[in-house]
């Protein structure tokens, strides 16, 4: 699906007319911003119906949110007909598609407004749809978020509170006192962004949808937990204790203290250079969520049409793919690239586009006289192909 968004609707409004450098500078992670027809002309992604047909896939995470009273309800998908026959009766409600960057071309294409964000701080493309009075309570979200309106009109109130304790015994996080400084009514097209940890409650007035584009940071824990982890698995550590002066215990049941000093010791010899540690993040950042699965073509591909159909399409990657490069090298889905330098440049352009035209393919293999090179591409994917981890971009 080749992307035609940026045609639709100019780049340069998403931020209100201000550039992406000043955004960054006094806004992202700083303070909300409202952008009033961010993207003018924006009816939606996606109509009601097609919206229930993703929320009834076994394959699509979504969610119901229902609020009667003080009492919040919440059911996890896929949803049937006859949720939709019930929920129309009920009080007020929401259903929210994670990921439908995943399931539909353009939602994925809608990033390209953020592509002044790096890839590695993407999380997903969220969309809701509520009835009037619909909403999931005031709460915090602990990523930066775009909040873009589709069809219908909500509205928002913000406000700085430090105080973000939750009500007890709900299933979702709703704050215990939300107390709002900033009131707006978005109309379709209209935007909101929020950094991190801000209190926010949307409440649709009519039946409507909003797209949350929500930019995600693994938290320290996580992201060291998982380092060490990783670096424990691949350790390979010479050398044993050893006590070739002890001397006659007096406490037999007594712990040692030379080998707490062992220990120190050893650990003092623990050294992370940087290309390791680049390596590290590459896979780290780049590895599928786990509930995150490829859809390999259902019958194998030779290599000739392969390339024959590449050469005449171009190639895409799977919106699922995470695919990133730094000086240290390049990853896709967790897995370090074995990069000839020559196939660098290349290599950049996918990953910062995700897609390479039969002009740049062609272009490109033209530039590697190599054989080995071109051959080391081909496979490569071939093999991205056959795991669906990238498509021929029909
Ligand atoms: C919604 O779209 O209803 C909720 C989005 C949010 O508050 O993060
Ligand atoms: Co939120």
């Amino acid at each position: 699906m080749k992307s035609s968004m940026s045609q639709i609707y100019p780049m340069s409004k998403i931020l209100g007319g201000i550039s992406p450098a000043t955004f960054l500078r006094d806004y992202w992670q700083k303070k909300p911003l409202l952008i009033r027809q961010a993207i003018s002309g924006f009816n939606g992604l996606l109509s009601a119906s097609q919206f229930r047909i993703l929320a009834s896939s076994e394959e699509v995470q979504s969610r119901l949110i229902i609020k009667e009273g003080k009492n919040w309800e919440l059911h996890h998908g896929p949803f049937s007909r006859s949720t939709w026959r019930s929920v129309n009766t009920k009080a007020p409600w929401t259903v929210l598609i994670q990921e439908l960057n995943f399931h539909l071309p353009a939602a994925e294409q809608l990033l390209d407004h953020f592509n002044f964000i790096p890839h590695a701080r993407l999380d997903d493309v969220m969309v809701s749809h509520a009835c009037a009075g619909g909403g999931v309570g005031p709460h915090v979200d602990s990523y930066d978020v775009f909040l873009l309106q589709g069809p219908g009109r909500r509205r928002w109130r913000i406000g700085s509170q430090k105080n973000l304790t939750l009500q007890p015994g709900l299933p979702l996080k709703i704050l215990k006192s939300f107390k709002h400084e900033e009131e707006w009514v978005l109309e379709p097209g209209d935007m909101l962004y929020l950094p991190p940890n801000y209190a926010h409650e949307g409440v649709a007035i009519d039946e409507c949808f909003t797209y949350s584009i929500g930019f995600r940071a693994p938290s320290a824990q996580e992201w060291v937990a998982e380092f060490l982890s990783d670096f424990a698995e691949r350790l390979e550590w010479p050398g044993q204790y050893t006590d070739p002066s002890l001397k006659p215990s007096q406490h037999p049941g007594e712990l040692p203290e030379s080998m707490n000093q062992f220990l120190a010791k050893e650990l003092k010899k623990l050294h992370f250079d940087a290309h390791s540690l680049a390596n590290f993040n590459g896979r780290f950042l780049t590895d599928p969520k786990p509930h995150v699965f490829f859809n390999p073509p259902e019958y194998p591909v030779s290599m000739a049409s392969f390339q024959r159909d590449a050469k005449l399409h171009g190639i895409r990657l799977d919106p699922r793919t995470r695919f990133m490069f730094a000086k240290e090298g390049a990853w896709c889905n967790g897995a370090t690239l074995n990069l000839a330098p020559e196939l660098r440049p290349l290599v950049i352009i996918l990953a910062d586009q995700r897609c390479l035209s039969p002009k740049e393919m062609t272009d490109a293999l033209r530039t590697y006289p190599e054989a080995p090179l071109k051959k080391q591409l081909w496979l490569w994917w071939l093999e991205w192909h056959e795991n669906g981890w990238l498509q021929i971009d029909v």
